[in-house]
């Protein structure tokens, strides 16, 4: 039993009541848990940066309830948005559009532009409509450690600092939303996710231009994202043996993480499944993490999903997790 428990709930009139009192809550969506505050009140916003530890120039995700909310916080909409906006909302799509001019400072991080993103999950929803405004929130994991994709983990990571999580069970797609701008007229992917290139390209008829920088936009804050306490040495399926047992000989305790069960792998060195399907993998993966850090693994040895599809994403977070950003090494041999 957590000292935290008393916190979860899920009565959403309670939580919108924290939300209009300037207080931070616990928001399920069906990408991975956030911390939620009012978007337009600075005080609760500074808090959400101050439990978060959080660097104040990182901009926040806007969540609404209806797409006529997006003339609240933006000037202005390209027509591929729009179309996106129909397609995809609610679901793990994050647009980011021109901003209005009283967009607080917080949410945008400074910049021009204002992200926005409505949720696809029932109790998320709910509050939205009950709260009937904007609700700021970012992942709700300290910063650059891995995102909580239950309402455990919301409570083991910041449980002092929320007033209340709604318990929205699992998520399930469990990786971040895909997050779009609109550089011409054409969509640009920031940050891959469950929304791929191809199911841009199949709403707007635009190919989609692949952004293949930092999800956060400055230069050297981006490595050490996504996290877990255990080092993430990522490889591929025929160097996977060779690379435990490099590790094992150094006296580490070594994990892998792999969709396919090895072979031969030594009694001391634990298994953690991917799952097969690249959605269970989605869902799974930063459970597994926390996992890693659990079990006190020293390394955890991952073979990565393949470059397509779903596993772009995949790909990407763990390359992050591994501290490699956005580079392309991977450890016995290139992939
Ligand atoms: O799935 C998600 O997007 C989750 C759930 C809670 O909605 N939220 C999430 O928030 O992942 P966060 O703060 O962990 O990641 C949001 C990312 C940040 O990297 C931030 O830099 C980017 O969105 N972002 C926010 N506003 C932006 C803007 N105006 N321009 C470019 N990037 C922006
Ligand atoms: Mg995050």
């Amino acid at each position: 039993m957590n000292r935290h428990e008393a916190r979860l709930t899920t009565d959403v009139e309670r939580a919108a009541r924290v939300l209009r009192a300037g207080g931070l809550i616990g928001l399920p969506t069906e990408t991975v848990y956030g911390l939620g505050a009012d978007a337009r009140n600075a005080d609760a916003l500074a808090e959400i940066f101050s439990a978060k530890r959080r660097p104040v120039d990182h901009p926040l995700i806007v969540h609404i309830r209806h797409r006529d909310q997006i003339a609240q916080w933006s000037r202005e909409v390209p027509s591929a948005a729009w179309r996106l906006a129909e397609a995809f909302w609610p679901g793990p799509l994050t647009l980011v559009l021109p901003r209005l001019p009283g967009v607080p400072d917080q949410v945008t991080g400074g910049l021009d532009t204002v992200a926005l993103r409505i949720p696809a999950h029932p109790l998320a929803l709910a509050v939205l409509e009950k709260f009937g405004d904007g609700v700021a929130a970012p992942s709700a994991n300290r910063h650059g450690r891995v995102s909580p994709t239950t309402a455990q983990h919301v409570l083991a990571e910041l449980g002092d600092a929320v007033d209340v999580v709604l318990d929205g069970g699992p998520c399930q797609v469990g990786i971040e939303s895909t997050i779009v701008d609109f550089p011409e007229a054409g969509p640009r992917i920031l940050r891959p996710g469950r929304i791929t290139a191809d199911d841009l390209q199949r709403a707007t008829g635009l190919a989609p231009v692949a952004r293949l920088a930092p999800e956060v936009r400055r230069p050297g804050a981006m490595t050490s994202h996504y996290a877990p306490r255990a080092k993430v040495v990522l490889t591929t399926p025929t160097e996977l043996a060779g690379v435990v047992e490099a590790w094992r000989r150094r006296g580490a305790r070594a994990g892998v993480l792999s969709a396919q069960p090895p072979t031969r792998l030594p009694a001391d060195v634990t298994w953690l499944s991917l799952g097969s399907a690249s959605e269970e993998q989605a869902r799974r993966l930063y459970a597994r993490l926390r996992e890693a850090d659990a079990l006190a693994l020293d390394v955890l040895v991952v073979v990565t999903p393949p470059d397509e599809g779903l596993g772009i994403a995949l790909r990407d977070r763990l390359l992050r997790a591994a501290g490699l950003g956005d580079g392309r090494v991977f450890e016995g041999g290139t992939d």
